[in-house]
């Protein structure tokens, strides 16, 4: 096998001189839903409550799942006769303020999404350009907690000063909204955005089938480097429980955007989601590592074909390991000491995050046979 071996650590000096945005929030990737993935432009306010309560009913909200994060196509086609936004009377004729404070209610915080161009990307509603002062200070006023903004129609300005007056806007709101660039990836915001946003997207939409999934997988490793508590590369939302993907290669997604502190926002109908779906998603050992403090993310350190090892560094001198099987048939894959970056003397315990199994000791390497599309994931504790 090919090794490439893990980056040690970052130390606290090192991440620190990286300027995060000032608003404090982000400090490990965030959780919540949204609206895109299962239901596009088919939205309304009913349907929003509805995801909330299922959010606290299923038990999701428990396990860190707390923003509930409406997507494209929630205003009015144009602005009113001062400039502002407007719910879209037919689909949210209650406001979004009352939709804040039912989502409030619950215990949740409410996303909302807008554009850095002059329409939205379905086109159906008013773009932020040129308002984003206007725009932030309706946001703070509904109580927005959360802003997905996107990259449409953006008269051919390049993404950085854009997002940067969006940015500043929001932080003069007068509220703590969370900042989430979605400009595709398409001026390497990894390099520029950590204090402009607390996360950013690095490719184009994901869609709900493994050769998407996988090659998204792909391009975000490539900005393993960049993510930091205050911001995190986004691979774009979940796709686990749409039907596109079988059981275990919704299980590798889950694991691998887990692991590279993916922003873990599904894209279902947690309403009438099948127990096999919730299972992943609830998986609190899984989480666990996705929320863990050190917020360094994991990536791709050996690649021997279609198998492949991708680990991270977790707090208390814990290695994250995914043994992922991308070839069609039955795979033995050995993760190397080497390349997840212990000593060849280390003694680890093994935490299988799946079946919950401990192999107690384990030492310079870690061996599985891992099924086609599948991925065993593991927390290494050295002794
Ligand atoms: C895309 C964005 C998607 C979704 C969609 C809405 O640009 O990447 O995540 O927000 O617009 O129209």
């Amino acid at each position: 096998m090919s090794a490439l071996a893990i980056r040690p650590a970052r130390s606290p000096a090192a991440v620190a001189r990286r300027a995060a945005l000032e608003n404090g929030l982000g400090r490990t990737p965030q959780m919540g839903w949204n609206s895109w993935n299962h239901f596009g432009c088919k939205i309304n306010e009913e349907m929003i409550r509805q995801i909330a309560d299922a959010m606290v009913g299923t038990g999701l909200a428990k396990l860190g799942y707390d923003y509930i994060n409406i997507d494209d196509c929630w205003a009015a086609n144009d602005r009113d006769s001062q400039g502002h936004l407007v719910p879209n009377p037919t689909t949210f004729p209650s406001g979004i303020t009352a939709l804040a404070d039912y989502v409030h209610g619950k215990g949740l915080k409410l996303g909302i999404y807008g554009d850095a161009g002059s329409r939205t990307c379905s086109k159906l509603m008013p773009g932020s350009l040129g308002y984003e002062e206007q725009d932030a200070k309706t946001f703070a006023a509904w109580g927005v907690d959360y802003l997905k903004y996107d990259n449409c129609n953006n008269q051919g300005i390049s993404p950085q000063p854009r997002y940067n007056t969006m940015s500043k806007a929001l932080l003069n709101s007068g509220r703590s909204i969370f900042f989430s660039l979605c400009e595709w990836g398409v001026d390497d915001p990894a390099k520029w955005a950590s204090g402009v946003g607390n996360s950013w997207r690095t490719t184009g939409d994901i869609q709900d089938n493994w050769a998407s999934m996988t090659g998204i997988a792909d391009n975000n490793n490539k900005w393993a480097s960049y993510a930091r508590p205050g911001g995190w590369n986004d691979p774009d939302m979940l796709e686990v429980g749409n039907g596109g993907m079988t059981t275990e290669e919704y299980r590798s997604h889950f694991s691998i955007w887990a692991l590279m502190k993916a922003p873990l926002l599904i894209g279902c109908d947690i309403r009438s989601m099948s127990k096999e779906t919730k299972d992943i998603l609830s998986n609190q050992n899984v989480i666990a590592v996705n929320q863990d403090e050190l917020g360094v993310q994991g990536h791709k350190v050996q690649q021997d074909g279609d198998q492949e090892v991708w680990a991270g560094p977790l707090s208390g001198g814990r290695v994250a390991v995914v043994l992922w099987n991308r070839g069609s048939s039955e795979a033995s894959i050995t993760a190397t000491w080497s390349s997840i970056g212990f000593n060849s003397s280390t003694v680890a315990g093994a935490h299988d995050l799946w079946t919950d199994e401990v192999l107690s000791s384990v030492q310079g390497e870690l061996k599985e046979s891992v099924d086609s599309h599948a991925c065993k994931m593991y927390v290494l504790s050295p002794k």
